[in-house]
């Protein structure tokens, strides 16, 4: 990737710690060259040996170790890389970081650090649900620190959920992006995601079966490139992005009022499925069921439009990305929904009867632009997230 870059890679004493042999051999490939430092935890999984034999460098490891400090002192260390990667990043570590510890070599270089750090949390799923867990990463996305997983899947413990630390292949293109300065840093980014729920009474409602994995994959994928992120969410069960302002709305008035008074924002990425109309004859008290009454009139107005509103706005941000979900002549109307609402872009679903992207892990999008529109081929809704990330850094530095 051009000129040498280092970064020093951290690694926590979690059971992915056999990775990190594998990611530095990527990062090799790409020139990249790694100084390695070990928890005292971490030595029960990798030897400083076989770090020291597939790195080339010297492992480091002890805070108090006179040889060390004598050669390079812990501060130097601290500032010797382009970026400071910890991967596994273990719930001990993240614990000790967000409330500032800094007892031993890698907490002590992460709190001294005057670099980006990108951690890899890799634990047992009961161990990243916790809340003191979710709250420490909750602190350090507020302090700036980057995140690249965890992802879902099978743990070595038996159990299934998230926690499994990314794997090399995803750390290593996260850790290029930021070294490229492909970094969406001091961007303000509006996501909207998730859908509305538009109250009939206080039991019904009407809404709609997005699940917000889209607009919640696009905001990790955002947050990882360094952006400000204003996450503007409809009741969903999908964890909250991490590292992201967090709005949680219920109606489309309320998401309109969140949108408009968080603003101005760089960009808007308007992913959310906003109910069009709401109840205007809603009832406080939940409506009954009379025997021979006459069935209840539902009477529907149109909700403001949010993605027409930003993009026609006098603080419009530079680039507004629209979605549009259609059953019928996808392109056509997704064109006519850019040229309507005045976006920039639009991401376009088919909702077909027996296919909906409503609620799967995997779509096929079609992006909709003023000059081109290109068919993006089926893909998970995180990688979906990536790739719009990428294309959002190309219209930036367009
Ligand atoms: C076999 C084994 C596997 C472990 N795997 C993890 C893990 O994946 N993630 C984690 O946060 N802790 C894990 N732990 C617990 C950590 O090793 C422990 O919290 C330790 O204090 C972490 O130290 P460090 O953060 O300084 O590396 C594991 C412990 C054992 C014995």
């Amino acid at each position: 990737m051009g000129k040498e870059k280092k970064i020093t890679l951290i690694i926590g004493g979690g059971i992915a710690a056999y990775k990190s042999l594998e990611l530095i051999r990527l990062l090799q490939k790409e020139c990249i060259e790694v100084i390695p430092i070990l928890t005292k935890s971490a030595e029960n999984f990798v030897t400083s040996l076989s770090l020291a034999a597939i790195s080339k460098k010297k492992v480091y490891s002890d805070l108090f170790d006179l040889n060390d400090e004598t050669e390079m002192g812990h501060i130097q260390l601290s500032r010797a890389a382009d970026l400071v990667v910890v991967a596994p990043a273990t719930a001990n570590l993240i614990g000790k970081v967000a409330n500032g510890l800094a007892d031993d070599l890698a907490s002590t270089l992460i709190l001294a650090t005057d670099k980006k750090v990108l951690l890899a949390p890799s634990m047992n799923v009961r161990m990243w649900n916790h809340p003191a867990t979710l709250s420490n990463i909750k602190k350090l996305g507020e302090y700036g620190f980057l995140f690249v997983g965890p992802d879902k899947g099978d743990m070595a413990c038996g159990e299934f959920g998230l926690g499994r630390m990314a794997e090399p292949s995803e750390i290593k293109d996260q850790i290029i992006s930021n070294l490229k300065g492909n970094s969406l840093l001091k961007k303000k980014i509006l996501v909207t995601s998730g859908p509305t729920v538009e109250r009939i009474d206080p039991i019904r409602f009407i809404s709609n079966n997005s699940s917000g994995l889209q607009g919640t994959a696009i905001a990790n994928a955002l947050v990882n490139l360094g952006a400000e992120v204003i996450f503007v969410t409809g009741p969903t069960n999908v964890p909250h992005p991490v590292g992201a302002k967090i709005i949680p709305i219920e109606s489309a008035k309320d998401m309109h009022k969140a949108v408009f008074s968080n603003g101005p924002y760089d960009i808007a990425i308007c992913a959310a499925a906003v109910s069009d109309w709401y109840v205007q004859n809603n009832s406080n008290r939940k409506i009954k069921k009379k025997d021979g009454a006459t069935f209840p009139h539902i009477s529907l107005k149109e909700n403001p439009d949010i993605l027409a509103e930003l993009s026609k706005s006098k603080t419009r941000p530079s680039l507004v990305i629209g979605f549009a979900a259609e059953t019928e002549q996808l392109t056509k109307n997704a064109t006519e929904k850019l040229k309507s609402k005045g976006c920039d872009l639009i991401i376009a679903n088919k909702i077909a009867k027996k296919s909906s992207p409503l609620g799967e892990e995997n779509n096929e999008v079609t992006i909709i632009a003023n000059t081109y529109i290109k068919k993006w081929t089926k893909m998970s809704k995180v990688e979906i997230g990536k790739k719009l990330s990428q294309l959002i850094i190309e219209y930036c530095h367009q």
